[in-house]
């Protein structure tokens, strides 16, 4: 028997509800709840009518497959794309990017679509947002030479879905999930019903003919489309396309992947002709640093399963003012006034008659707390005018009782750093890192810390 239910579900975060309400509890946000009607069939039952016993159905065979995944990926030839999806893309699998307008997504899918198509592979780029010859234009200028890209122009799922089979391509771009539409239901596109209707026909077509599809999805704050995160337990990976408006550096990351590791980044450029891959991005952020400056400490973070090396800055100046100022940009808050607290109860460094600065150089923004003992380095650094030594990295998130622990990936961030030319660095005492060609001082505390960095006080 087929039941019918009403649900409620959430075009921001996906999240599922029983009722109506004017937020959803599960993002906070208002006045996206959006009803659906789910039909329930019994799935593990057959009912064919009165008359009929119903018995489970009956397996009749089962079969075996080989575990080579591996060798159906094929590699798009888009380097950093590649990297982030552990290898390529996998026919029949569905990628969902998503990212927030303008951030160059169809940029990113144009380059792909284009480098696919050079082997000889026949690919579909579908629009529904631009005509065809602005997809044109934009495959043009990315590629520089002659490629063979279909495109097509529609809003209509059924004529996607009419096209796509006709055309047989191997890859397909759907630029974006949110202006596609099935007219036979009564939803707007981009409302949480069309964008879950059209990609679960899509998802069901690529299956069924081995294509590796690809959706673009819109990440918009306002809410005013339904968000891709309603999508993301249909498809088998997501990744999310981000960068700053004032920067060209755009990083996808993968956050669900069901043929490889997730963490990974990848990192691109956005350039005149298009997305330029960063092959090594350690020291991207280092390009302007002044080495030789007090109140500069480098700090081998890590995002994902990648090393980026950054300037912590500091800023400290005398002040009479009876409530010094605490400004930071990059880090948190709180975490930069416990620090603050444990220098002066630790090392007994005193600086409540001084405004303290703090900022990441490069708009970088660093919430792991083995940043530590690279902040309060710059510190110190900064209030004593002392340089640090330009070869030295340090890493360790700092105890309230000074001590300094252990971070993790350690040993990799210590190996990308030597590799950049930092020969020297300050550890916590349980590391049990060796790196060649890296002097590894491990301090058992921060003031054991100041003396390895030559900024203690006599
Ligand atoms: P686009 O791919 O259209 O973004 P999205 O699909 O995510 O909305 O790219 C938008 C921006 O990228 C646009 O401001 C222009 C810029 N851009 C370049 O700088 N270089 C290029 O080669 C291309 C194609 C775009
Ligand atoms: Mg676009």
């Amino acid at each position: 028997m087929t039941k019918s239910k009403v649900h409620y579900i959430c075009g921001s975060c996906g999240a599922s509800h029983l009722r109506w309400a004017g937020r959803c509890s599960t993002c906070q946000e208002w006045n996206t709840l959006e009803e659906v009607v789910i039909r329930d069939a019994s799935v593990f039952r057959t009912s064919a009518g009165p008359g009929h016993s119903e018995k489970p159905t009956v397996v009749d065979s089962v079969h075996f497959v080989t575990n080579n995944l591996n060798a159906s990926i094929f590699p798009t030839g888009l380097i950093e794309f590649d990297r982030a999806l552990g290898g390529g893309i996998t026919p029949g699998s569905v990628t969902l990017v998503g990212g927030e307008p303008g951030i160059g997504k169809s940029t990113l899918l144009s380059q792909l679509l284009s480098n696919v198509a050079l082997s000889g592979v026949p690919v579909l780029y579908v629009s529904a947002e631009e005509s065809d010859n602005q997809v044109a234009s934009r495959i043009h200028r990315v590629s520089g030479k002659e490629v063979s890209v279909g495109i097509l122009t529609a809003n209509n799922v059924l004529d996607i879905e009419g096209q796509v089979r006709n055309y047989k391509p191997a890859v397909v771009v759907i630029d974006s999930i949110q202006t596609i539409a099935d007219p036979e239901l009564a939803s707007s596109p981009g409302s949480v019903v069309q964008v879950r209707e059209c990609a679960a026909r899509l998802i069901e077509l690529a299956k069924a003919s081995d294509i590796a599809l690809v959706l673009v999805g819109h990440v918009t704050k306002d809410g005013s489309l339904a968000g891709p995160r309603v999508l993301e337990h249909l498809v088998d990976t997501v990744a999310y396309f981000e960068g700053d408006r004032d920067s060209s550096l755009r990083v996808l990351r993968v956050i669900k992947h069901r043929f490889g590791p997730v963490g990974d980044l990848g990192m691109f450029e956005m350039g005149e002709s298009g997305l330029e891959d960063l092959i090594d991005a350690t020291a991207l952020h280092l390009v302007d640093r002044v080495s030789g400056q007090s109140g500069s400490v480098v700090f081998p973070a890590m995002d994902g399963r990648r090393v980026l090396l950054c300037e912590i800055q500091a800023l400290v100046v005398s002040t009479s003012a009876e409530q010094p100022r605490r400004v930071v940009t990059g880090i948190d808050f709180n975490r930069f006034l416990l620090l603050l607290a444990v220098l002066e109860k630790k090392a007994g460094i005193k600086l409540h008659n001084k405004d303290v600065f703090v900022s990441i150089a490069g708009g970088v923004k660093i919430t792991d707390p083995s940043a530590d003992l690279a902040v309060l380095l710059a510190i110190v650094s900064s209030l004593k005018d002392s340089p640090v030594d330009p070869t030295l990295v340090c890493i360790g998130e700092i105890g309230l009782g000074g001590e300094i622990r252990l971070a993790a990936g350690e040993k990799q961030r210590l190996q990308e750093a030597v590799r950049m030319g930092f020969t020297r660095a300050v550890v916590g005492a349980k590391s049990g890192s060796e790196v060649d060609g890296q002097q590894i001082i491990k301090a058992s505390g921060l003031s054991s810390a100041l003396v390895a960095a030559s900024l203690h006080f006599e």
